[in-house]
């Protein structure tokens, strides 16, 4: 019997191709999960115009409304579980989440990071800042969201080569190629129950 489609809040600020991986990969047949609610903080975000073409329910929750934002992550939070999301996925999310906001979503709260972590962790530039370091390989990051920012326990990562004559798009490009593979990958190992977290390892189950 297939397990039935784990509910998914979506949180995007940006593009939202990994938004649109998530949701291919469902189309497919090979995510057994559903999108219960696209929510940004970004109301001119182009994956928020995506969404709503998708038929898609669309949450927006920008600062300028809130006295904080601790008050419109709270709000946000609301509305994720009003929708029953049972799992929330940072895909391309430009914000620090309060501890608040992480506790109540703690091992359901997930991210996906331009960098083999812990490089290049905590910048909204990692991309740019690995070329910039020289490195030779980069890659990226699925891993559970805790307090501390990007240093939650990894799920999977993927390699990429650096060329020399890579610039940030083409790098981007590359490492976007392996985010769009492995973020549905990671929903679906945790929809299935075969992810486990000892400590700072996350343990995949079954064959
Ligand atoms: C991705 O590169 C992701 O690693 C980072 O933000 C970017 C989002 O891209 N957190 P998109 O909006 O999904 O296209």
């Amino acid at each position: 019997m297939s397990p039935s489609p784990l509910p998914l809040g979506v949180l995007v600020s940006g593009r939202g191709s990994n938004l649109m991986a998530i949701h291919a990969a469902i189309a497919r047949g090979e995510l057994a999960a559903r999108i219960v609610l696209v929510a940004s903080n970004r109301p001119e975000a182009p994956a928020v115009g995506w969404a709503r073409a998708q038929g898609l329910a669309v949450g927006l929750f920008p600062r300028r409304d809130y006295t904080s934002r601790a008050e419109a992550q709270a709000a946000l939070a609301r509305a994720l579980q009003a929708a029953g999301a049972e799992l929330v996925v940072l895909a391309g999310w430009d914000q620090v989440l309060s501890p608040e906001f992480v506790a109540t979503f703690a091992g359901r709260l997930m991210n996906v990071h331009p960098s083999l972590l812990p490089a290049f962790a905590g910048t909204m530039h990692a991309v740019e800042e690995a070329l910039a370091w020289g490195v030779k390989v980069s890659g990226c990051t699925v891993h559970y969201v805790t307090a501390e920012v990007d240093a939650g326990p990894i799920i999977l990562q993927a390699a990429v080569p650096v060329y020399d004559d890579d610039t940030p798009a083409t790098l981007l490009a590359r490492i976007h190629e392996q985010e769009h593979r492995l973020l549905p990958q990671a929903i679906a190992l945790h929809a299935a129950g075969r992810l486990r977290v000892e400590g700072r390892r996350v343990r995949i189950l079954g064959p």
